[in-house]
This record gives structure tokens, C-alpha cells and sequence, in this order.
């Protein structure tokens, strides 16, 4: 791939650019911010760290699109944190606005790209950014279920005593704190979660994940998390830029799939060339489809705030 990149150069972004440099996901990566002088500085340092940790990949920094053009994939994490006397509705209007701006400025220098969402709330961001860029379901996606479903599996390995890597695991629905992570398809190995793990255990589980985001606000205070959340947004690239075919839990738009529909959920995606490739409808019990219908009321109830 020869370009891809990462709009707003905070903490998820900059950390985002680096890892995909690092994994040579494409010739370029550009990244961008409204503050002069940010994406600059961080663009040319990674580029400084290249000859050591031996990348060939050229990260540059700009505040403006040019520099993109023709940019295959766009990897959005511009936004504001909530400031005091801020509203969570003042909050999504901003970062709605943030992301309305960004997306036409995608859609003008790079019409074929694919965005990858992150900035929150994540889902109602990517509907912002979907009608603004005009780009087909295929070609925007929200960062959120690989980030829940990572701090699941680290979680259920450090109760195990297991390596990660043998832990498969799925979350769906918004993100937020009506999350659906679905012990059912939770296995280590293959092995169900519930034939190791005590019930009480596994609640106890699910319930720091659901709390994963603002477990690490607690301790940093000032801001939100960022290393995990910049690996599953390269990890999303990455399945994109090889086509990998890859089965990850994102945010995308529904057509009746789950029983949704205008809005976008995270449900089990296919990730390859083109972006989004297909949704797979997985079996749910009663339960899950309760909890997975009680988190798309939340996404909609978040999106009737937009304005
Ligand atoms: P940050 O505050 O460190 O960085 C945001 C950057 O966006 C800043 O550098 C700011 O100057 C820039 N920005 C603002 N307006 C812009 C514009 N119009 N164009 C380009 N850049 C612009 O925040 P951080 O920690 O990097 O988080 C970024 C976003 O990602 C937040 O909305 C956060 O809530 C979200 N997030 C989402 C996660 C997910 O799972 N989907 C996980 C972690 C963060
Ligand atoms: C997280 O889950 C803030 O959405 C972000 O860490």
C-alpha cells in the first residue's frame, strides 16, 4: 500500500501512525492535526526512530489534506476530550462536527479510501462520518469490539494463568457500558470458558471489561486510553492492507442483520481488501439478543442527541 493516514495526532493517533510504521502497512504514513507544528514533530521523530528499529515506511506530519491525497486508508482519532462543564451532548456535537469536517476533507482528496473510525462515541462518529463522506458501509468501519475483546481475552488470561494467544473471544455491541461480551464463544484452546472458569469469575470478567475504558481514565486522569486502542486500530489496517480475511468485531452500519437496522453496532465483520467484505450472523441466546438490542437502543439514543 502507498499511503495511509491518521487524522488527529493525540495520544491514540500518534501511537497509531507508530505502529503501523513499524508493521511497514504502507510507503507513507501522513498524519494530521489541526495544531501546528504537532503532526510535524511526531511525524518527523518516528521517522528519527526508523534507522533503529528498521522500518521504511516515511512518516510525515501536516495540518493540512494535501499531503493525503490519495491516501488508501484514513484512520480517524480526531476529537476533544469532555471538559469541565461540558455535556456528554456538548461533547458529541463537537466531536461531530470534528468528524463531519474531516470526512469531507477525506472524501475531496481520497473518494476511494476506507476510514476507520475511532473517535467517540465511536459508533454514532462513524454514522457522522459515513453520511458526511458519502462512502458506502464497506468503506467505513468503527474501532471498538477489538479493543473491548482484547481487554477481555488479557483479562480471562491473567484469571487463567494462560497465554493471550491461545484466547478467542467476542464482544459485540456499542461501546459503552452496554457492551455484549458473549461467554458462549469464549474458549481457550476451544475450550469453553465456562468449563474453566467458575460463573462468578467470568461476571467478574465481563464486568471490568465492560469498565476496561474507564479503568485506565481512573489512573491516568487526564485522558483516556491509548496503546491498546492504537493496536486494534493497526490490527483492523492491517487485515485491510493484506487482505486477510480476518474475523474481527467492529462497528458497522446494519441492514436488518441482528435485527438492526440505521444504525452502527458491533457485530463480527470480515476485514480484507475493500474494507468491510461481510457481516457474520452468529447464534445468539435469548439473553444476548436482549443485552445486543438494549445496546443498540443506547447507540440510538445517543444519535437522537445529534445534531
Ligand atoms: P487526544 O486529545 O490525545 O488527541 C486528539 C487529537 O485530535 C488532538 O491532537 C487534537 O488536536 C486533534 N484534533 C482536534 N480537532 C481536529 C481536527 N478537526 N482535525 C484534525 N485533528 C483534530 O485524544 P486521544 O486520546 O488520542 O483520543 C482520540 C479519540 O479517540 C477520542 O475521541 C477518544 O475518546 C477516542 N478513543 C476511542 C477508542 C475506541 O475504542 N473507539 C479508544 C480510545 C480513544
Ligand atoms: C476506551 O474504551 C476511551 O473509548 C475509550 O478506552
Amino acid at each position: 500500500m502507498r499511503k495511509i493516514t491518521v487524522v488527529g495526532a493525540g495520544h491514540v493517533g500518534a501511537t497509531a501512525a507508530q505502529r503501523l510504521a513499524e508493521m511497514e502497512l504502507a510507503r507513507e504514513v501522513v498524519l494530521v492535526d489541526v495544531v501546528d507544528g504537532i503532526p510535524q514533530g511526531k511525524g518527523l521523530d518516528q521517522w528519527e526512530s526508523a534507522p533503529v528499529e528498521g522500518f521504511d515506511t516515511r512518516v510525515t506530519g501536516s495540518t493540512g489534506y494535501d499531503a493525503s491525497e490519495g491516501s488508501e486508508i484514513f484512520v480517524v482519532t480526531a476529537g476533544i476530550a469532555r471538559k469541565p462543564g461540558m455535556s456528554r451532548d456538548d461533547l458529541l456535537n463537537t466531536n461531530a462536527g470534528i468528524v463531519r469536517s474531516v470526512s469531507a476533507e477525506i472524501a475531496r482528496v481520497a473518494p476511494d479510501a476506507i476510514i476507520v473510525m475511532v473517535s467517540n462515541p465511536l459508533d454514532v462518529m462513524c454514522y457522522v462520518a459515513m453520511e458526511a463522506s458519502g462512502f458506502p458501509r464497506e468503506r467505513v468501519i468503527g474501532m471498538a469490539g477489538v479493543l473491548d475483546t482484547a481487554r477481555f481475552r488479557s483479562f480471562i488470561a491473567l484469571e487463567l494463568d494462560v497465554s493471550v494467544e491461545d484466547i478467542q473471544a467476542l464482544v459485540l455491541g456499542g461501546h459503552g457500558d452496554t457492551m455484549v461480551p458473549l461467554v458462549s464463544y469464549a474458549t481457550v484452546s476451544g475450550i469453553p470458558l465456562a468449563q474453566l472458569m467458575p460463573r462468578d469469575r467470568i461476571e467478574a470478567v465481563i464486568d471490568r471489561t465492560r469498565n476496561g475504558g474507564a479503568e485506565i481514565v481512573g489512573y491516568l486522569k487526564t485522558g483516556s486510553a491509548y496503546y491498546a486502542p492504537s493496536s486494534a486500530a493497526a490490527q483492523m489496517v492491517e487485515a485491510i492492507v493484506k487482505d486477510k480475511k480476518r474475523i474481527l468485531p467492529c462497528a458497522a452500519y446494519l441492514r436488518g442483520e441482528y435485527s438492526q437496522a440505521g444504525i452502527f453496532l458491533g457485530v463480527p465483520c470480515k476485514l480484507g481488501a475493500g474494507g468491510l467484505q461481510s457481516i457474520i450472523e452468529v447464534e445468539l441466546s435469548d439473553l444476548e439478543k436482549g443485552a445486543l438490542a438494549k445496546s443498540a437502543d443506547a447507540v440510538r439514543e445517543t444519535m437522537a442527541a445529534l445534531h
